[in-house]
């Protein structure tokens, strides 16, 4: 798929305040700093798009992309960052989950985990809150540029491993650089074809 246009459009911590318009959403997830605001700039080939942090908590909304007039992307905060206050946390989680749970338009989320780590609880509990609401998602493993070829695939192997003692079949993953740029065509061949369909 050729990018023609990214627009930010938004940001807003109130789902029913989103765009309107009925056209198929894309949402990033994942803990503060695994890089979701860097891959929505890397597949966009934009430098500044979403913004980035070096500190986990940059992204505190819910941000929508309108791209080539078409889809959205949307960038979410993170979860699992333990520097928030609880009572931000607890609003985070408030808004996060009304937006899974609202948004119609929301065709495919992309639930991102860093290469280099084992399942962690979190990330897990997320999936199951996902699948229990029926909401179709894929990873995204990020960082892979962090790991030599023969550990990253040895690591993400043990990774889908590892998630099948809890579900039966296995969701849809790509492998990603943010810094190489790795997996971007096959992730937007992928959202064309959710286009499509
Ligand atoms: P929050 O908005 O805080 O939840 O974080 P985020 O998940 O949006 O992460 P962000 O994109 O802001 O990136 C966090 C840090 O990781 C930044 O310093 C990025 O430069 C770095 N980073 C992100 N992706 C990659 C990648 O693919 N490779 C490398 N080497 N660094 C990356
Ligand atoms: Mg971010």
């Amino acid at each position: 798929m050729k990018i023609r246009s990214a627009d930010f459009v938004m940001s807003n911590s109130n789902v029913t305040k989103a765009p309107q318009e009925r056209m198929p959403e894309y949402a990033f997830i994942g803990r503060s700093n695994v890089g979701k605001s860097s891959l929505i700039n890397m597949l966009m080939e934009r430098k500044d798009l979403a913004k980035i942090s070096g500190k986990p908590g940059k992204t505190q909304l819910i941000n929508h992309f309108k791209i080539n007039d078409e889809w959205f992307l949307v960038d979410l905060p993170g979860y699992g960052y333990a520097k928030v206050s609880k009572k931000k946390r607890t609003i985070f989680q408030f808004f996060i989950e009304n937006y899974f749970k609202e948004r119609e338009q929301l065709v495919c989320t992309f639930v991102l985990i860093d290469s280099r780590h084992d399942p962690q609880k979190i990330d897990l509990e997320f999936m199951k809150f996902l699948g229990e609401n029926q909401i179709p998602f894929c990873i995204a493993f990020t960082k892979a540029d962090k790991l030599g070829s023969s550990k990253l695939n040895k690591q993400i192997t043990s990774y889908k491993k590892k998630l099948l003692n809890t579900w039966e079949t296995l969701p849809k993953s790509f492998i990603t650089s943010s810094s190489t740029g790795l997996g971007r065509e096959e992730f937007l061949d992928f959202i064309d074809g959710v286009n499509e369909d």
